[in-house]
């Protein structure tokens, strides 16, 4: 399978790693392929890794997978035009901040003023797509491969389609997640993305930026 990963930051470049690392084709597509961190990410592997702009990215992958900044996903999504992400999975690990950093309590605070999340924003964009809210509410350096000396942690994902979950679902495994949850509908990002201002207040307050959300059952 091909995916292409739209941004370029540290969970873009963190998620195509471990996808290649387990035998998918990825491309990254970003406004600047001659970044110096994207040549020397090129070259680590030239057979699985490609780079292009959001377009190209996005007419590549079988398979997207959403790693903007919340404040820049709309124009990413224009960029690489609705149409290329028709009948397609975009796994949305973007988190709706308003770019504004933390208040002198460690809040986080979300740009969206109503109701919503960016799970249900990115699936009225894409109507004709699969959007599967996945992946936001861990750090990056747990995206793959999880390893916590106190356990498993559980990822949660939500989306409106049966079939596109599953077929996230053994993604996630396959790169290393052991308790990955369903949710319910794309409504539900709204309540797995409030857990990354909760995520992020815990290392705020204790400076430890390893941690990992768990739900224990009896
Ligand atoms: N960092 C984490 O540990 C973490 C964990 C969970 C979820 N998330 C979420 O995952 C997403 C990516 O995180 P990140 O830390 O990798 O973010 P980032 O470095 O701040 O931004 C990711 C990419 O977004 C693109 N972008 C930003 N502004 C843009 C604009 N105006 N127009 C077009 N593209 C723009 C850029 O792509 P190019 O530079 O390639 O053009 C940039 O590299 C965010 O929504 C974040 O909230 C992050």
């Amino acid at each position: 399978m091909k995916v292409g990963i739209l941004g370029s930051g540290v969970v873009g470049r963190t998620l195509a790693d471990g996808l290649s690392r387990i035998g998918y084709h990825v491309m990254i597509g970003t406004r600047d392929i001659q970044k110096e961190e994207l040549q020397v990410w090129l070259e680590t592997n030239r057979e699985y890794h490609k780079l292009g702009s959001f377009k190209e990215a996005t007419i590549f992958g079988d398979l997207i997978v959403l790693c903007t900044q919340w404040t820049g996903t709309k124009n990413v999504i224009e960029q690489a035009g609705i149409w290329n992400f028709k009948n397609k999975v975009v796994v949305d690990v973007t988190n709706p901040m308003d770019g504004k950093g933390p208040d002198e309590n460690g809040r986080l605070h979300f740009a969206l003023t109503n109701n919503g999340s960016a799970g249900e924003q990115v699936q009225a964009w894409l109507p004709d797509s699969h959007v599967v809210k996945a992946l936001n509410c861990v750090g990056n350096i747990h995206m793959v491969q999880p390893q916590l000396e106190e356990g498993q942690p559980t990822m949660f994902i939500a989306g409106n389609d049966d079939l596109a979950k599953k077929a996230v679902n053994e993604i996630l495994i396959k790169l290393g997640w052991k308790d990955v949850l369903d949710m319910g509908g794309i409504e539900i990002s709204r309540d797995i993305e409030a857990l990354c201002i909760l995520w992020y207040a815990y290392g705020f307050r204790t400076g430890s930026w390893t941690h990992a959300f768990k739900l224990l059952k009896k």
